[in-house]
């Protein structure tokens, strides 16, 4: 059985998608498998952001195949693992959680390293120097997760 692992951010067009071809790059697709949602529905059915495409595209990453979808309840019993961009991210799943099972899925990507921060920004308002940054914390997240799968 492949291990599932789920990034969850608001939109689902900017930080998770990223997640998901970042983790998705770093993993063996026959033991992984690697999905994103938003806890919002603003953009379902969009690809990604054109600008986290953009900064995928830089170190080499696709993600203009992804295709936006929200986040639903059902996730919690077909995940192994949900991470979380941000705490309003993780708050909006947890709120979905029925059982100790569910919540002791659900991490904060950033809980995964120490760079001193707790959440990945939002980069939709801002320049795209914010999705370069978010790239790299995200990526250093994902190193660590892909290091203890490959392990397993
Ligand atoms: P994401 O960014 O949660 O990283 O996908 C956002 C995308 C869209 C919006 C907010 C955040 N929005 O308000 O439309």
């Amino acid at each position: 059985m492949k291990t599932k692992v789920l990034m969850v951010c608001l939109g689902n067009i900017c930080r998770s998608p990223l997640a998901e071809g970042i983790l998705e790059s770093k993993v063996d697709p026959r033991q992984v498998l690697v999905d994103s949602a938003g806890t919002a529905g603003y953009h379902l059915g969009k690809s990604p952001d054109r600008r986290s495409i953009a900064v995928a595209r830089k170190y080499g990453i696709a993600i203009e195949h992804q295709e936006c979808r929200k986040f639903t309840d059902r996730d919690l019993d077909d995940f192994d693992f949900i991470y979380a961009m941000d705490r309003d991210n993780y708050r909006n799943i947890l709120a979905l959680a029925k059982s100790e099972a569910h919540r002791g899925k659900v991490k904060l990507l950033l809980q995964e390293v120490d760079l001193g921060i707790q959440e990945v920004p939002d980069p939709y308002y801002g320049g795209d120097d914010g999705f370069e940054h978010v790239f790299h914390m995200i990526n250093t997240a994902c190193e660590t997760i892909a290091n203890r799968l490959n392990q397993e």
